[in-house]
């Protein structure tokens, strides 16, 4: 990873679902760059204290706690919120990242399925939105901070785009996150608060295991990225950490893609 550039000293950071994978890259992405992050995990005690003790070992870094919380509930959300602001005073920026897959033919879909990953994917996210954006509209813009007034992340998918087959729940999940995003943006940017969401390709963490773990399926997999490589967690970690600092100030609504160019559609290249 890069020298970090210190562009979020002074500013607080909660990360839903940064106990592994991709939110864990962003906790350490952020926390390089000098803000204190409350890890947040849901079940993976452990892997939440090893994304504390990797913000530990780096030089400079902000502070880091845990927060054990079910993002789909309410009560659990506002305690979050509620010991951040204890821990650290403020809360500047929020990447509402959490997301499960659970895959079935839509025909065999039951409604458990469908509904703890919307409750995950979407209402988690909503909640986190809505108590972040309650304490920016608060706080204001911190002057000598930051330019905006808070600044939300969403991780979504490339899914929020393109439709797949098997995973109707995710994909529905992440496409209603753009919609989300972007209502939030038209609400809350006359307030100075950003929001944005980052659409990560194939990223190899413990999501797709069962794909890049096989040779065949990775070959597979390939043929779906012109860049013919599946990419790191620290690919999103890096995007998010500048999306979050004023280098970014003027992106507001967007949603930034981060997928080898998976939404090029390759199988393009030879047919149609
Ligand atoms: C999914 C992964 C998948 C990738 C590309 C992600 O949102 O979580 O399982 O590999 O999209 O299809």
């Amino acid at each position: 990873m890069q020298k970090p550039n210190r562009r979020l000293e002074k500013q607080t950071c909660i990360v839903s679902g940064a106990s592994s994978g991709i939110g864990q890259a962003i906790a350490i992405a952020i926390a390089k760059e000098g803000a204190n992050v409350v890890v947040n995990f849901y079940k993976n005690k452990e892997g939440a204290r090893d994304t504390v003790t990797k913000i530990n070992e780096l030089k400079n870094s902000g502070r880091a706690i845990t927060f054990q919380a079910d993002v789909s509930k309410e009560d659990e959300v506002i305690a979050m919120f509620a010991k951040t602001k204890e821990e650290f005073g403020n809360i500047d920026i929020c990447v509402c990242n959490s997301g499960i897959q659970i895959d079935a033919p839509l025909h065999e879909m039951t409604l458990k399925q469908w509904s703890l990953v919307i409750d995950t994917n979407l209402t988690g996210q909503f909640l986190c939105a809505r108590e972040a954006l309650k304490e920016f509209l608060k706080t204001g813009i911190r002057k000598g901070v930051s330019r905006s007034a808070g600044k939300l992340l969403h991780i979504s998918s490339v899914h929020e785009v393109i439709p797949w087959a098997g995973h109707a729940n995710y994909a529905a999940s992440k496409g209603a996150l753009a919609m989300l995003m972007q209502s939030i943006c038209q609400e809350y940017a006359p307030h100075k608060i950003r929001c944005n969401s980052i659409a990560p390709g194939a990223i190899k963490t413990d999501i797709n295991k069962s794909v890049w773990s096989s040779e065949t399926k990775l070959n597979d997999l390939h043929k779906l990225i012109p860049y013919q490589e599946i990419g790191e967690p620290g690919e999103i970690g890096s995007v998010a950490s500048w999306l979050a600092s004023d280098e970014s100030e003027y992106i507001n609504g967007t949603t930034i893609f981060v997928d080898g160019g998976m939404t090029c559609y390759p199988g393009f290249t030879t047919n149609g």
